[in-house]
């Protein structure tokens, strides 16, 4: 069987916190392990989601590009998965080339198809700033609910949707000004049509989480209607159609199609660019879309049609298991009030795996859960360290002191061997949790196991018979060990790194199987090193306290990431110089550009400036500023464009680096 396991793609405008990781990346990690335990054939795959106005409002504010945005975030979140041992096959993005081909090629198809139909819609535009305002560039009160903090179509409060036109008091992000209605062009995909053909799809489905099967239920019975999946945006897939200049497509069409796009990348990387063909191709290949609560009308609605509707016969979805929400402290995870546990701070302070284990034992699968870090600290200190680490010290200091480290298999007595059977029935049952995303269940399973092992010990005393009847103190020990043996598969998928060592220790080979939980041997135990370190009370409180601060803090404002180190012969490369403004106007027909010429001693230059929001062209004449000279001439808006005013950026707007004085010409060092 194949298999293609994805998780949902993270936007790339933020750092990665534990209430995504709980929903959507270490279930689907855990599953991926367990597949490969089970020697089947699967592929992990992910990437940023690369578009959408959040990005592009970052960068706006920040006055950079979106792709400065994204490559930051990208490889930040990233390195956040490595530390927690989350291994992708293939981690992209869907701001590549190769991304934006592939979304085309479906926007094409379902046009070609008679999928997508254009339509007039009224939309927000801001004068002030010359452009669309679409989703969340414009925020007002909901006409539903009265909330604050309402974006153009939809009010995150109140979660309804409404007609862009009854926002009320709407205000441009940008510029705070009011927008007025205008109407624009957008493409509609035609969901309707795939009415049939996805009630007979979910029919199928009987094996799905019930709330995600009841969603989809009940969106058919309501009836589909048709979804915009266009923008005006600049920052996007281009829609591929003639005379559609400043439009893109929508961030939830394109985004699904990354895990196409993503595969492809890992074809390439690895050689074999016709792979992916072999997983996307295959009717029978079970796709598995991990994702959060919030993702279910995009995966198991618009995304199927969206396949439906192609050309390429593409695989569906086969399961789409939609997890519940992770709260923090009683209290919903917010990243605006700060009151987040960010993955990289976290696996400074704890091992990385400690935060795999909680998650896991804490899984938000059928209801929200909430991290607790007193909770934390019970489940690592009692259950891993008491219940499994106790377990393992018992074993590896009761052999070394009494039978040189070596656990030799003996035939068992029916007590030894109820302990195994019983053992094995649970490993079943671990399986079949792993199997059915019940990686909470699987957890406890676990540590019945290890408890079963503890227990039996206590029966057994060998510290009282080791004289007296060393064969039955050897069945003791041998079936513990045993049990350790199982648990060291068991638990890999959850804790990789800590049951690996574990292994190590046991003189076992490094686990290919499954099934290697069962293999008969006799146990050569090296020395124990602890594997697991209590968490103090201390610490936890630290947690807290700096949880507490950092939400009281001020919202911190976010910079833009220093750039790479160059050399002093790369800044002397750049040549600049004061300039006096001699005469400024406005460039024709747009609201940001001055027209204007400049004094640098030697000579009078022409040049374009994206300054005009910020300062009159009278305020400026006269003034002395600093000059890149020896850029590349540009053609702006008709105008040859010679050299660069210097000038930063930040939220209220543009700031000319203005010198007092000097003579023009002067170089600035
Ligand atoms: N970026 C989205 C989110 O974080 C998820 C996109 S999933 C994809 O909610 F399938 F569309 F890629
Ligand atoms: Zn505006």
């Amino acid at each position: 069987m194949k298999y293609i396991v994805t998780s949902a793609l993270p936007y790339a405008n933020g750092k990665l916190h534990v209430g995504h990781v709980a929903g959507a990346y270490l279930p689907a990690d855990i599953f991926v392990r367990y597949l490969r335990l089970k020697g089947e054939d699967v592929i992990y795959i992910c990437g940023t989601d690369e578009h959408g106005t959040p990005i592009s409002i970052s960068a706006d504010k920040a006055g950079i590009q979106p792709i400065e945005v994204v490559k930051h975030y990208h490889d930040s979140i990233k390195a956040a998965f490595d530390g927690i041992g989350i291994e992708f096959d293939n981690f992209s993005g869907t701001a590549r080339p190769e991304h934006y081909e592939q979304a085309q090629q479906f926007f094409s198809d379902l046009f070609a198809n008679g999928h997508i139909k254009a339509k007039t819609t009224k939309q927000f535009y801001c004068q002030h700033d010359a452009r669309y305002l679409p989703d969340r560039y414009v925020e007002g009160i909901c006409p539903k609910c009265d909330s604050p903090g309402a974006r153009g179509d939809q009010c995150d409060k109140c979660g309804q949707t409404y007609e862009t036109t009854l926002l009320k008091s709407p205000k441009c992000k940008i510029c705070g000004h009011e927008p007025e209605i205008r109407e624009t062009k957008h493409w509609f995909i035609q969901l309707e049509h795939f009415t049939d053909q996805l009630t007979q799809w979910i029919a199928q489905k009987d094996y799905w989480k019930e709330n995600v099967r009841n969603f989809m239920l009940n969106l058919l019975e309501q009836g589909l209607i048709e979804r915009s999946i266009t923008r005006d945006l600049s920052w996007g897939v281009p829609v591929p159609l003639p005379d559609t200049e400043g439009k893109v497509l929508y961030v939830w069409f394109d985004a699904p199609i990354g895990y196409i796009s993503s595969t492809i990348e890992w074809a390439q990387k690895i050689g074999k660019p016709e792979l992916w063909k072999d997983y996307w191709l295959d009717p029978d290949t079970r796709m598995v879309h991990f994702i959060g609560k919030d993702n279910i009308i995009f995966h198991a609605l618009i995304w199927p049609a969206m396949l439906m509707g192609q050309n390429t016969p593409y695989c569906l979805p086969h399961d789409i298991p939609a997890n519940e929400f992770m709260n923090l402290e009683g209290d919903k995870i917010s990243t605006s009030r700060n009151w987040a546990i960010w993955v990289d701070e976290f696996v400074q302070d704890f091992d990385g795996e400690y935060l795999r284990y909680y998650l896991a034992a804490n899984a938000p699968e059928r209801q929200d859960a909430d991290f607790n870090f007193k909770d934390f600290q019970l489940k690592i200190n009692g259950e891993l360290n008491n219940v499994l680490g106790n377990l393992g010290h018992r074993v590896f200091s009761f052999a070394a002191l009494n039978f040189d480290s070596i656990i030799e298999q003996v035939s068992l007595d029916e007590a030894a061997q109820a302990v195994l059977t019983q053992a094995d029935l649970t490993m079943a049952e671990i399986a079949a949790s792993y199997e059915d995303y019940q990686v909470k269940r699987s957890t406890r399973l676990i540590m019945e196991m290890a408890r079963s092992g503890n227990r039996f010990f206590e029966e057994q005393k060998p510290w009282l018979h080791v004289k007296t009847d060393k064969e039955k103190v050897k069945q003791t020990l041998w079936v513990c060990a045993a049990l350790l043996q199982r648990i060291s598969v068991a638990l890999s998928p959850i804790l990789p790194k800590h049951m690996k060592a574990l292994r190590q220790m046991m003189s076992l080979p490094d686990l290919l199987k499954w099934d290697d939980a069962y293999a008969q041997r006799d146990f050569r135990l090296s020395e124990f090193k602890p594997l697991l370190k209590k968490i103090e009370d201390e610490a936890i409180q630290e947690q807290l306290d700096k949880l507490h601060t950092k939400a009281n803090d001020k919202p911190q404002k976010t910079y833009v990431p220093v750039k790479e180190q160059i050399t002093f012969e790369e800044f002397s490369a750049l040549d600049l110089r004061l300039a006096r403004i001699l005469e400024a106007k406005p460039v024709p027909k747009t609201d940001k550009l001055l027209h204007l010429k400049v004094d640098l001693g030697f000579e009078q230059r022409e040049l374009v400036a994206g300054i005009a929001q910020s300062y009159k062209a009278e305020e400026l004449i006269g003034k002395t500023v600093t000059m890149l000279v020896n850029l590349q001439p540009r053609k702006i808006r008709g105008v040859v464009s010679n050299g660069m005013i210097l000038a930063a950026h930040d939220e209220d707007g543009l700031h000319v680096v203005l010198s007092d004085g000097g003579s023009p010409g002067s170089p600035v060092q």
